[in-house]
């Protein structure tokens, strides 16, 4: 395998600085250009002052910081790249300045040299298209802040020779990095991945089934998630995230799970960025989000009378279960006693499916989310339809609160809130797999890494959340609602059908 020693980083910014810090780090030299020279002239002082830090904090020796600065040659010439194994390219995210650069490169280096864009959006294919070597154009994206965000994409254009990308793939290790390998498809691996949780949150908050922190408060506190859609849009920025979301969709041809929300688009517009604006689906003070206090739960009414739909059998256990650990004992008649609060535990489905369903009384009737679990601490979802009355609302939030458990309460759902978005991210992590664009395994690895996501990635998550189960989910939201965007990808849809797991990949002839 070709041996890179000395690299080429084209564009000084947040990312070409980034890079150029691993590399020096791993004992790489590097020769650093940008259009503009002063932009290398900070670049560097910014490295000498990040090495001093770590030296400071006893995380880097002086002799280290003093050689990992001299691996970083400014150049105010790209002639200089002349004899550079690999450019590393991170310039302005245009395709036309892009090629203009790669066909410019071409001229300048040697024959063996690799020629790798640290694009986020673009298409390798589409970029190596300029030059007369396709073969040696390679995708490496790294993500921000590079030294902290330990994974990289390696991407494989249509053209590109693998052992241009195997390279990149042992530099990377060399680099302290994660490589995952992708093929040239939009998104690439991390931010196709990424496209379930904002584009359903804001489905979610777009059928106006729960204000924004509620959503989030329920992605981190009963499905797992660091982050809710909201507060992550918010830190990233919707002049970012959103061109990304139609970027995506349109390349995907109106792939309908891709479909971006009006909800941003007029924000945008409005200028309501996130917390670089000081506003955006949070207030924020002094750089703090303005959070608002929970409503506490109401008075649980003495001798209330529960009966738990049987029509969901694992629902049906769980929530039966926490009411006994309660002290509830809840009425086992085959039809709903009067009087008594109806509890359904839908997958998928919304209150108003199952009551019509079921011919309930629909004013008594809430819904409860199991899906997730129903363990103390973790918060719970209670669901209503148009019709329940709040004295039964309340009745539910009361007794599902019993224990001192948060409980959310939501209008109604295909899907409570959890259940969908998680049953998108594992869906659209599927679908990357069914397309190849990655392993299963680098599927988990990126996202996991890349997104923060639980579970060990989307696809680990789905096997033990139950793809059965997040197959039933998919099925129920897709027959509630009529909306495309619900149906199950066939990687799941098979691996369900066939007992297997999510991460496992088809025999081949070879074993
Ligand atoms: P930046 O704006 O901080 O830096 C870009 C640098 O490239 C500037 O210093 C600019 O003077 C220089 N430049 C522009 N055109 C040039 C040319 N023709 N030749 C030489 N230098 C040129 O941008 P940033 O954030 O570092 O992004 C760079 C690339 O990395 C983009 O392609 C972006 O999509 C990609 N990327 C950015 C991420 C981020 O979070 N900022 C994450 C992953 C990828």
């Amino acid at each position: 395998m070709k041996s890179i020693d000395v690299i080429g980083v084209v564009g000084a910014g947040a990312m070409g600085r980034g890079i150029a810090q691993i590399a020096a780090q791993a004992g790489i030299r590097v020769r650093l250009f940008d259009v503009q020279p002063q932009a290398v002239d900070s670049a560097r002082e910014s490295l000498q002052a990040v090495w001093r830090r770590l030296v400071d904090k006893g995380r880097m020796s002086v002799e280290d910081a003093e050689a990992s600065l001299e691996r970083v040659a400014p150049c105010s010439d790209m002639q200089e790249l002349a004899d550079v194994d690999l450019v590393v390219e991170a310039i302005v995210e245009r395709l036309d300045v892009k090629c203009d650069l790669f066909a410019k490169l071409e001229g300048i280096v040697g024959p063996d040299c690799i020629l790798a864009s640290n694009t986020s959006s673009l298409s390798i294919t589409a970029i190596a298209a300029a030059c007369k070597n396709p073969g040696r154009v390679v995708g490496y994206h790294f993500f921000n802040p590079v030294p902290l965000m330990k994974v990289v994409e390696v991407i494989d254009g249509a053209r590109s020779e693998a052992r241009h990308g195997d390279a990149l793939m042992a530099l990377a290790r060399r680099m302290g990095h994660t490589p995952v390998r992708a093929k040239d498809m939009p998104g690439f691996i991390v931010n196709h991945g990424g496209r379930g949780m904002n584009i359903e949150g804001l489905k979610t908050a777009q059928e106006c089934v729960a204000p924004f922190h509620v959503i989030d408060a329920i992605m981190r506190e009963q499905a797992g998630f660091r982050m809710g859609p909201f507060e992550l849009m918010d830190l990233t920025g919707l002049d970012v995230s959103h061109p990304v979301m139609e970027s995506i969709y349109q390349q995907f041809y109106d792939e309908p799970r891709f479909r971006p929300s009006p909800i941003t688009a007029l924000r945008v517009a409005g200028g309501i960025l996130g917390r670089k604006t000081g506003e955006g689906f949070y207030r924020y003070a002094e750089g703090q989000k303005v959070v608002e206090q929970e409503a506490a739960a109401p008075a649980y009414p003495e001798g209330l009378s529960v009966w738990i739909a049987p029509y969901h059998s694992a629902g049906h256990r769980r929530a039966a279960a926490l009411l006994r650990e309660m002290g509830v004992e809840p009425a086992t008649s085959e039809q709903p006693p009067r009087d008594a609060l109806i509890v359904v535990t839908p997958y998928g489905e919304d209150t108003a499916s199952v009551v019509a369903e079921y011919q309930l009384d629909g004013s008594r009737t809430v819904a409860l989310d199991t899906f997730f679990g129903l363990e103390a601490g973790k918060r719970r979802v209670i669901m209503c339809s148009a019709a329940t009355a709040p004295r039964w609302r309340d009745a539910a939030h009361a007794l599902f609160a019993r224990d001192g458990t948060p409980v959310s309460v939501i209008a109604d759902s295909a899907g409570f809130v959890g259940q969908r978005i998680v049953a998108t991210i594992i869906n659209v992590a599927c679908d990357i797999a069914q397309q190849g664009v990655a392993t299963p395994e680098d599927v988990d690895l990126a996202i996991s890494l890349g997104l923060g996501y639980p579970g060990g990635g989307p696809l680990s998550l789905g096997d033990s959340l139950g793809a059965a189960q997040l197959l039933d989910v998919l099925r129920g939201m897709q027959r509630t609602t009529g909306d495309m965007r619900y149906r199950s990808s066939l990687w799941l849809q098979r691996r369900v059908q066939l007992g297997m797991s999510l991460r496992d990949v088809p025999a081949t002839a070879e074993n």
